[in-house]
C-alpha cells in the first residue's frame, strides 16, 4: 500500500487515499467517531461510520485512546465545517500501535510538561518550533557554504577555558581535569592557516547558575573564524547571516508562525532595513535618554539590553566595549576599549552574537592571560597561532536557540531545543 501524507493527501484533493499517523483527537457517539489523525505534515479529521466499519472493528475503534497509532483508508472530500478544510470518509483502519493514557492532558503545568518532555515534543507548539529550528540550522549551513566558507570540527573536550572560568563544566579526563568546549573559536583560530574561512554548529556547555529564561546550560552555538578579515567584515557577515535566517523562516514557515500566534510583521524590519550600529559609549547615552545611568566601564546587564532591544525593530550591534568586561582574545582599540561586538535582537530577547577581531600581539594576549588568572603556557598551542605567520583574523558566535525563541517569540528558551539543559532540569 502506497501511503501518503495528510498535505499530499489534501493536494490530491478527492479520491481514495491510505494515510497512517496518531490519534490526537477523538469523539463521536454510538454510530459515528471523528478521528483528528496526525503526521508530521498536519492534521485531518476522519470520520468512521458504524455501518461502512461493521461492530467489531467499530467496538475496537471505540476503546482507542490518543497516541494510538493507526492506518487510514478512506475517501478524502473538501469539506468547509472540517478543522483543516478536508475529510475523510474512512472506510477502515489498521491498529498499528496501542496507546496507554496519555500523561499529557489539556491545560498541564509547566512542570508536567517538562517531566514529560519526551512525550510533549508530539504537540502542535513543540512541532511548530521544531520545523522552524530545522530551517534555521539548514539557513545557516547554507549562508556560509554559499560564502566560501569550509566546515570545520573542533573538539568539546578541551584543557582550558576559553569564556571566563565561572561558567566551566570540568570532567574527570582519565583523573585529570578537561573542560567542556565554552567555544570553538580558539581550536578555530588555528584552523585558518588552512581554511581562512570556516564555520562550525556544534553544541556549547556554559555552567550558568542564571535561571533565566534565556540560559541553557547545553546550547547550539554557530561559529565563524576568516582570516584577513576585520572587525567591520564580522559584522557584516552576522547580519546578513541573520537576514537570510529570518528570509528562509518567512519562506518555510508560514503556518508554523501562525501555529505559534507569532506576527510576521516582526520579523520583517530584521530582513529589510540595515541594523543600527553603535558604539558602547553611544550606548550608554541612548540609555541616558531613557532615564538609566551606567558608569562607563560597567558590562550591559540584561535589564540595560532589553531597554535598548526595545527601541529599535531589527537586532542592534553594539561595538567597542571596555576591554576589561571582555574575553582575553579580542583586539585591543582606543581608550580601553576592544574591537568586540554583540548583537542584541529585538524585543527584549538579549544577546544573539558576539564576536570580535582577534588580537594579533602576543604579549598582550598572555598578559590578559596572567591577568585572568590563566598560566599563559596552558595556552601554547594558541600562542602558536601568533608566532607562526599570524594574519589579521575575525570571528563570532552565535546562539541558536536565543534566535529561534526570538524568531518563534518565545517566553523560555527552553521551548527552542527538543531536550533542554539547565542548571534544575538535565532530564529526560
Ligand atoms: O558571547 P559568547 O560567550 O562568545 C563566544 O563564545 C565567542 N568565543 C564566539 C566567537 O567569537 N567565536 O557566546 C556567543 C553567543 C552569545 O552571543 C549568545 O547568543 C550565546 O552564544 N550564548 C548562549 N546561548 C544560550 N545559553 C547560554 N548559556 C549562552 N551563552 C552564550
Ligand atoms: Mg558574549
Amino acid at each position: 500500500m502506497r501511503f501518503l501524507t495528510i498535505k499530499q493527501a489534501e493536494k490530491q484533493g478527492d479520491g481514495e487515499v491510505s494515510l497512517r499517523g496518531w490519534i490526537h483527537r477523538e469523539r463521536g457517539s454510538n454510530k459515528f467517531r471523528f478521528i483528528l489523525l496526525r503526521d508530521h505534515t498536519g492534521f485531518i479529521q476522519c470520520v468512521f461510520e458504524k455501518e461502512i466499519l461493521g461492530d467489531e472493528k467499530f467496538e475496537l475503534l471505540k476503546t482507542l485512546q490518543v497516541e494510538s497509532s493507526i492506518e487510514v483508508k478512506g475517501r478524502i472530500k473538501k469539506d468547509e465545517r472540517a478543522p483543516t478544510g478536508y475529510e475523510i470518509n474512512a472506510d477502515n483502519f489498521e491498529l498499528i500501535g496501542l496507546s496507554d493514557k496519555f500523561p499529557i492532558q489539556k491545560d498541564q503545568s509547566q512542570e508536567l510538561l517538562n517531566d514529560n518532555r519526551h512525550l510533549y515534543l508530539r504537540s502542535k507548539k513543540m512541532i511548530s518550533i521544531l520545523k522552524i529550528r530545522s530551517t534555521v540550522f539548514g539557513a545557516i549551513h547554507e549562508y556560509f557554504r554559499s560564502q566560501g566558507f569550509y566546515e570545520f570540527h573542533s573538539p568539546i573536550f578541551q584543557a582550558t577555558q576559553s569564556e571566563g572560568g565561572s561558567e566551566v563544566f570540568e570532567v574527570n579526563y582519565f583523573d585529570k581535569k578537561m573542560f567542556l568546549a565554552q567555544t570553538w573559536q580558539l581550536p578555530a583560530e588555528a584552523g585558518i592557516f588552512g581554511l581562512e574561512k570556516i564555520y562550525t554548529i556544534s553544541p556549547s556547555f556554559r555552567a550558568e547558575k542564571s535561571k533565566t529564561s534565556r540560559h541553557l546550560t547545553e546550547y547550539w552555538h554557530a561559529e565563524m573564524e576568516q582570516a584577513w578579515a576585520n572587525f567591520k567584515d564580522i559584522q557584516d557577515h552576522g547580519e546578513a547571516l541573520l537576514k537570510n535566517i529570518v528570509k528562509k523562516v518567512l519562506d518555510f514557515n508560514k503556518e508554523e508562525l501562525k501555529n505559534l500566534g507569532r506576527d510576521e510583521k516582526a520579523l520583517e524590519p530584521t530582513m529589510k532595513k540595515s541594523f543600527p550600529r553603535m558604539t558602547y559609549t553611544e550606548s550608554l547615552e541612548i540609555l541616558k535618554k531613557q532615564g538609566v545611568n551606567i558608569e562607563w566601564g560597567k558590562d550591559l546587564r540584561t535589564v540595560e539590553e532589553d531597554i535598548l532591544s526595545k527601541l529599535y525593530k531589527t537586532p542592534i550591534i553594539v561595538t567597542h566595549y571596555p576591554k576589561k568586561v571582555k574575553a582575553f582574545y579580542m583586539k585591543e582599540s582606543e581608550n580601553d576599549t576592544v574591537l568586540g561586538c554583540d548583537f542584541i535582537a529585538p524585543e527584549g530577547y538579549g544577546e544573539i552574537i558576539g564576536g570580535s577581531q582577534r588580537e594579533e600581539n602576543i604579549e598582550e594576549i598572555k598578559k590578559r592571560l596572567e591577568e585572568q588568572g590563566e598560566k599563559p603556557e596552558d595556552y601554547d598551542f594558541y600562542l602558536d597561532t601568533r608566532r607562526y605567520g599570524s594574519v589579521p583574523h575575525s570571528g563570532f558566535g552565535m546562539g541558536v536557540e536565543r534566535v529561534i525563541s526570538w524568531i518563534c517569540g518565545l517566553e523560555n528558551i527552553r521551548d527552542s531545543i527538543p531536550f533542554p539543559r539547565t542548571m534544575t532540569r538535565f532530564t529526560p
